[in-house]
C-alpha cells in the first residue's frame, strides 16, 4: 500500500446563497472521509478540496440585487463559506475560488488545448434556457414545458456560441462506465446516467456572449465570449492540484473521487469525464452521489424558502451532535428528512445515553475505586471480538461511503461494552478484586479504541474521551489498526483517568412541537401577556448547582466559565459576572441554575445553562443562592 493516496472533492458551492444544511452535509461527509483516510494512510497522503463557484448569471444577478460588484459580492459570500467550515471544525487542504488568477489561467489553458485539438467549434444554437440552472434544456427534458428543478418556464434563446464535441465521445463514455462498474455509485445513479446515454448526446454549448454576460472567464481564442460556468467550475478539480505540471496533480489525481448530490449528476457523470478525455487526462476514479435533505417533503433550497442554517444547529446542540445526526440519519444515496426533533432524539438516545453514560460510568468507577489510576492490568479480552468486528465493518462501510453503517458498527461496540458491564457489574464488586480491576481496565481500553474509531466522525468528542482517559497526543500519521492496537495512543498497560465531564448534555424535550399539518395548539392555557401560568413556570427547570471550578474566558472582561455540578452530571456554564465575582471566588459556591435553557455558544464555549443573579436599580448585582446548603441537583419549586 506504500504509494496509496486519496483525493476527495466536494462540489464548489455557488456564492449566490450562504451555506445551508445541504452544503454543510456534503462538506461534513467529505471531512469525515478525509479524516478517516488520514488516519488510515497518514495525513500527507490525503487531499481534501472544497471551495466556491463564483462566475455566471446567478452570481452576477445576486450581486446586482445586493448592490455590490460581482467580485466584492463573491469575496464576501466566499468568506462566509470559509468561516462556516472553520467554525464547524472542517479541515480541507485547500479552499479553491474560481475567481483566483491561477484557476482562470488553468481554464484558459484547458480550453485552448481542446480548441487546438479540434474538439471545439463555433455555431448557432436556439434552445430553452433556464437561468436558474444556467443551461439549455431539450424539449424532452422539460416537464410540462418547465424546468424540472426550478418549476419555471425557460426562456427561448438563439445565439452564436462555441460548442464542445461531446457527442464524439459518447460511446467511449458508455464503454468506460461498463468497464468500471463503480465509476458512478450507488448503482441507481449509474443506471440513470446509462439510461440518459441511450439517446444521442448533444454537443455542449460552452460559451456565453459577453454582450449578455460579462461575469465569466474570457474564452482565450475569442474575447467576445466568456466561458460557460459549468465548464469553468468542473476544471477546479484539476486546477486546484496544479494541472498539468503540478506535483500534487501527479500524486493525487490518480486517486480522485468526487462527492456530490444527485442534483449535479449530469455535469459530473457526463460533461466532466468527456472533458477530461478530450484533454488527454485520465478520468476520475469514482463519482459518489448522495440524496437530498428534505424538509416537509421538499428539497431544501433558497429558492423554495426552506433553509436550515448549519451554524445555528451546531451552536445549539454542539457541532459533534449535529455532525453525528447528519452522518447517521441519511443512508448514502437516498433522501432523508431533516427535523430538529429527530436530531434531539438521536442526541439524547445515542450520544447522551448510550455513549455518554458508558463513558461517565467507567471513568467514575475508576476514579472512585482507584483514585483515577489503574495500572498493570491486562485487557481481559472480553471485548476484543466486538472491537475487531467493529474495525472490519467500519473499513468495509467506508469504502462504500456508507457512513451510517460505519457509525452503526461503532454503536454495536458501545452496546457490547454496556452489556459487558451489566453482566460483570463491577459497581457491585470489591474494588480490590483482580477481576474487578480487569473488567474496568478492559472497559477503559475499549473506550480508548472507541475514541480512536470515533475520531473521523466525532472529532471533538474523541479528543475529549482520550483526554479523559489520560491521553493527550492524538494519533495522526499511523494506520488505523496500529492506532487501535498499540502504545501510540496511550499505554495499554496503564489507565489514568481525569475529571469526568458528561460528554453530551441531555436535551429536555418537555414541550413537543405540535405535529405538522395540524393547527398550532397553544402550549399553555391562555394568560394575560405579562403574567404567566403555573404551567408555564413549571417549564423552567431550576436547580441548585455547585461550582466545582471557574476560569476567566480569554478575550472577554465579563465572562467566566464555570463547571457546575448537578446531581450526577456536570455542566459548563458561561456567566457574565466576572467583574462582580472573579474566578477564584466561585469554587464551592452553590448557585441557582436554569438547567433547561437551550445551549448557546459564547466566545466559542458552549454554555449549558444560566446562573441567576439579582440586580438593583443602581446596577449592583448579587448572586442568588440557597438559604442553606442543599444537595446539588435539588429542584427549585
Ligand atoms: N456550483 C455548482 C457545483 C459545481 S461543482 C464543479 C452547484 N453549487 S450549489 O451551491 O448549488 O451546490 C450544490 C450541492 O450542494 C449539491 O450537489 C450538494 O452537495 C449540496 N446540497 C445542496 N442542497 C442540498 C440538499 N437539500 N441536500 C443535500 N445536499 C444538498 O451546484
Amino acid at each position: 500500500m506504500s504509494g496509496e493516496t486519496y483525493y476527495l472533492t466536494t462540489p464548489i458551492y455557488y456564492v449566490n446563497a450562504t451555506p445551508h444544511l445541504g452544503h454543510a452535509y456534503t462538506t461534513i461527509l467529505a471531512d469525515t472521509m478525509a479524516r478517516f483516510q488520514r488516519l488510515r494512510l497518514g495525513p500527507e497522503r490525503v487531499y481534501f478540496l472544497t471551495g466556491t463557484d463564483e462566475h455566471g448569471d446567478k452570481v452576477a444577478q445576486a450581486a446586482a440585487k445586493a448592490g455590490e460588484s460581482p467580485q466584492a459580492y463573491a469575496d464576501r459570500i466566499s468568506g462566509i463559506f470559509q468561516e462556516t467550515w472553520k467554525r464547524l471544525g472542517l479541515t480541507p487542504n485547500q479552499f479553491i475560488r474560481t475567481t483566483s488568477d491561477h484557476h482562470k489561467r488553468t481554464v484558459q489553458r484547458f480550453l485552448q488545448q481542446i480548441y487546438d485539438s479540434g474538439d471545439i467549434y463555433f455555431g448557432e444554437y436556439g434552445g430553452h434556457y433556464c437561468f436558474g440552472c444556467e443551461r439549455f434544456y431539450t424539449e424532452k427534458e422539460l416537464q410540462d414545458g418547465k424546468c424540472p428543478d426550478h418549476q419555471t418556464a425557460p426562456t427561448f434563446i438563439k445565439e452564436e456560441n462555441y460548442f464542445f464535441r461531446m457527442g464524439k465521445y459518447q460511446s467511449w463514455l458508455i464503454d468506460h462506465i461498463h468497464g468500471h462498474p463503480d465509476f458512478i455509485r450507488p448503482d441507481r445513479y449509474k443506471n440513470e446516467v446509462l439510461s440518459f446515454l441511450k439517446d444521442p448526446l448533444e454537443d455542449l454549448c460552452i460559451s456565453r456572449p459577453r454582450a449578455r454576460l460579462e461575469w465569466g472567464i474570457p474564452i482565450p481564442f475569442d474575447e467576445q465570449f466568456v466561458t460557460y460556468v459549468w465548464f469553468d467550475a468542473l476544471i477546479n478539480y484539476i486546477s486546484a492540484l496544479g494541472w498539468p505540471e503540478g506535483e500534487e496533480f501527479r500524486r493525487f489525481w490518480p486517486a480522485a473521487q468526487h462527492l456530490i448530490a444527485k442534483d449535479i449528476l449530469k455535469p459530473h457523470a457526463i460533461y466532466w469525464p468527456i472533458m477530461l478525455k478530450a484533454a488527454g487526462i485520465e478520468p476520475y476514479g469514482h463519482l459518489n452521489v448522495h440524496g437530498y435533505w428534505k424538509i416537509e417533503e421538499a428539497k431544501m433550497s433558497k429558492s423554495l424558502g426552506k433553509v436550515v442554517r448549519p451554524l445555528d444547529l451546531a451552536g445549539a446542540y454542539g457541532r459533534d451532535a449535529f455532525r453525528y445526526f447528519l452522518l447517521r440519519e441519511m443512508t448514502f444515496g437516498l433522501d432523508a428528512s431533516f427535523s430538529e426533533e429527530a436530531l434531539v432524539a438521536r442526541l439524547n438516545a445515542d450520544l447522551a445515553n448510550d455513549l455518554g453514560n458508558l463513558y461517565s460510568r467507567v471513568l467514575k468507577l475508576i476514579e472512585r475505586y482507584y483514585n483515577g489510576a489503574l495500572s498493570d492490568r491486562p485487557d481481559g479480552g472480553g471485548l476484543s471480538g466486538a472491537t475487531g468486528a467493529a474495525v472490519a465493518e467500519i473499513g468495509a462501510a467506508m469504502k462504500r461511503f456508507a457512513f451510517s453503517e460505519a457509525l452503526g458498527a461503532i454503536w454495536d461496540l458501545v452496546s457490547a461494552t454496556n452489556k459487558y458491564l451489566v453482566t460483570n457489574e463491577p459497581w457491585k464488586q470489591d474494588p480490590g478484586d483482580a477481576r474487578t480491576k480487569t473488567v474496568l481496565f478492559t472497559a477503559a481500553e475499549t473506550l480508548r479504541k472507541m475514541a480512536v474509531l470515533l475520531m473521523p466522525f466525532l472529532p471533538d468528542t474523541a479528543e475529549r474521551m482520550l483526554q479523559g482517559l489520560g491521553i493527550d497526543a492524538m494519533p495522526t500519521s499511523i494506520g488505523l489498526e496500529e492506532a487501535l492496537a498499540s502504545e501510540v495512543v496511550g499505554s495499554p498497560r496503564e489507565r489514568r483517568v481525569r475529571e469526568v465531564r458528561a460528554l453530551f448534555p441531555r436535551i429536555e424535550t418537555t414541550s413537543p412541537k405540535p405535529s405538522r399539518g395540524t393547527k398550532e395548539v397553544p402550549a399553555f392555557p391562555e394568560a394575560p401577556p405579562d403574567q404567566i401560568t403555573i404551567e408555564e413556570f413549571r417549564r423552567l427547570d431550576l436547580r441548585v448547582g455547585e461550582v466545582v471550578e471557574a476560569e476567566a474566558v480569554p478575550g472577554s472582561k465579563k465572562l467566566v466559565r464555570l463547571r457546575v455540578r448537578l446531581k450526577d452530571e456536570e455542566r459548563t456554564v458561561v456567566a457574565g459576572l466576572r467583574e462582580q465575582y472573579p474566578p477564584e471566588t466561585w469554587p464551592g459556591k452553590q448557585v441557582i441554575l436554569v438547567a433547561n435553557l437551550k445551549p448557546t455558544t459564547l466566545m466559542g464555549i458552549q454554555s449549558q445553562g444560566m446562573v441567576l443573579a439579582a440586580e438593583d436599580d443602581a446596577g449592583r448585582i448579587v448572586l442568588l443562592k440557597p438559604e442553606q446548603p442543599i444537595p446539588p441537583g435539588s429542584k427549585i419549586r
